[in-house]
């Protein structure tokens, strides 16, 4: 299955790896084939992952590799998370966009993995992650943030390499399930369901940063604990189709997409499967999968593909599972199911994902690394990757003032009784945690030590 997209130059994938590997072997460095003129980039394949060496960011592995048995996973690919203006020119003793692609054609790595996360009034439904642009700039999102991406991006000296952008984390679907005629709506998602700012500002950065032919734009889609029930799956494809229909982009420029960014859903959950009836009664019916289609992000995804599908994008897009932190391994981890006296019984006493609740997304307690990233794991599934760089926080536990934007959610405060978001459940979020984004080493540690597969 191939894009179809019309190339200049179509060579051999294979002969340009080849080729370009004995160059670098000879060079020293990952060079462009001689002659090559720069828009000669490799045709876009099906998926991005197969055969590719993704690029190892060495601002996260040198955190990982400095903690106590880091260095078990600190050569593992994580995103680059351009979550500011001032991310793509670096800085301040951050390397900027440029500098890690070109460390990328350093490490003779062909892929690398950023997140695209900066829209107008970002994190609506929640406080840690708010931005630094406001709900009505869109003109900023798109000419300080997104215009320069694509420009850096485009550069022919990066042409061979496979860039995979993650886009917008965590926006589209709070359009669906926080805004107004929901119980769990918030004035700040009815502003940006209002201004249309999510959908424009997502439409101009697939359209834009789809124009390299060497990019492959995957949206983010949530999880399974906010769209897999009835009232929200169709609904958020049908923003998504809107998004990529937005701004000049065409759901062309979607390559797939993303689910379980920075979340916690646990991959496949052998012991609570949806079709499973205990006592006479479906384990939809349980506390905990609260008539929710399905029990975990596998099976969520491999449906929510279809949906998407049939919603008008290509039939040939591919999913991305975030595997950073829903491994739920360690002393805590059911060996089998549950008893079948009492559904409930059965799913609480089963089920790998030690959460609260499933709408508890803050430094859970508990979790573990999961899958480490893989190619082409499952069908329909390009690859589970680690988009959330595993130790970096969630949000801090208390206010602590920043330059960033970002607030306080009460979620990453372990004593706090909840929302309506999780259902006014205890947050379950680990103490004492920095800011989002900044290292949190406890949680660092607990995640190796909880990791399944273990390490
Ligand atoms: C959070 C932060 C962001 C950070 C990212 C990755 O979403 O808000 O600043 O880059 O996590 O850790």
């Amino acid at each position: 299955m191939s894009r179809n997209r019309p190339r200049t130059h179509r060579r051999s994938r294979t002969l340009l790896l080849a080729l370009s590997t004995a160059l670098a072997v000879s060079a020293g460095t990952a060079a462009a084939l001689p002659g090559d003129s720069p828009a000669a980039a490799a045709a876009r394949v099906d998926n991005p992952y197969a055969g590719a060496k993704p690029y190892v960011n060495p601002e996260w592995s040198a955190k990982a590799a400095a903690e106590p048995g880091g260095r078990a996973v600190s050569d593992q690919p994580t995103g680059v998370w351009l979550d500011r203006i001032a991310a793509i020119k670096g800085g301040n003793g951050k390397m900027g966009l440029r500098q890690h692609l070109d460390a990328a054609l350093q490490q003779r790595a062909d892929l690398v993995q950023l997140v695209i996360y900066n829209l107008p009034g970002r994190d609506c439904a929640a406080l840690a992650s708010n931005g630094e642009l406001g709900p009505t700039e869109i003109d900023r999102y798109k000419k300080e943030y997104i215009d320069p991406i694509a420009a850096i991006l485009a550069d022919g000296k990066y042409a061979n390499l496979r860039i995979v952008t993650t886009v917008e984390i965590d926006s589209l679907p709070n359009l669906v399930t926080n805004t107004s005629g929901r119980p769990t709506a918030t004035p700040q998602c009815d502003v940006m369901k209002a201004n249309g700012n999510y959908v424009k500002g997502v439409g101009y950065a697939l359209g834009k940063l789809g124009d390299a032919p060497n990019v492959y734009n995957y949206v983010d889609a949530g999880h399974h604990g906010w769209i897999g029930w009835d009232d929200n799956f169709a609904a958020s494809a049908q923003v998504f189709r809107q998004a990529a229909t937005a701004e000049g982009a065409t759901v062309d420029d979607v390559h797939g997409f993303i689910t379980n960014t920075a979340n916690y859903s646990a991959l496949k959950e052998d012991n609570v499967r949806i079709g499973d009836t205990v006592a006479g009664r479906s384990v939809r019916e349980s506390k905990w999968v609260d008539w929710n289609r399905y029990t975990d992000e596998l099976s969520f995804a491999q449906a929510f593909r279809n949906q998407l599908v049939s919603t008008g994008f290509r039939s040939d897009i591919g999913m991305l599972i975030d595997t950073s932190r829903n491994g739920w391994g360690g002393s805590a981890r059911p060996t089998g199911p549950g008893p079948t006296y009492d559904v409930n019984a059965y799913v609480e006493a089963g089920r790998y994902d030690r959460r609260i609740h499933i709408g508890n997304w803050c430094n859970q307690a508990g979790a573990g690394l999961g899958e480490r990233p893989k190619a082409a794991p499952e069908p329909g599934i390009d690859a589970y990757v680690w988009m959330k760089p595993p130790g970096e926080s969630d949000g801090s536990s208390k206010a602590i003032p920043n330059d960033e934007g970002k607030g306080f959610d009460r979620m990453c405060d372990p004593t706090y009784e909840g929302n309506p978001r999780n259902n006014h459940n205890k947050s379950g979020a680990l103490p004492d945690a920095p800011v989002s984004g900044h290292w949190f080493s406890a949680q660092f540690q607990q995640l190796l030590k909880n990791a399944h597969p273990a390490l």
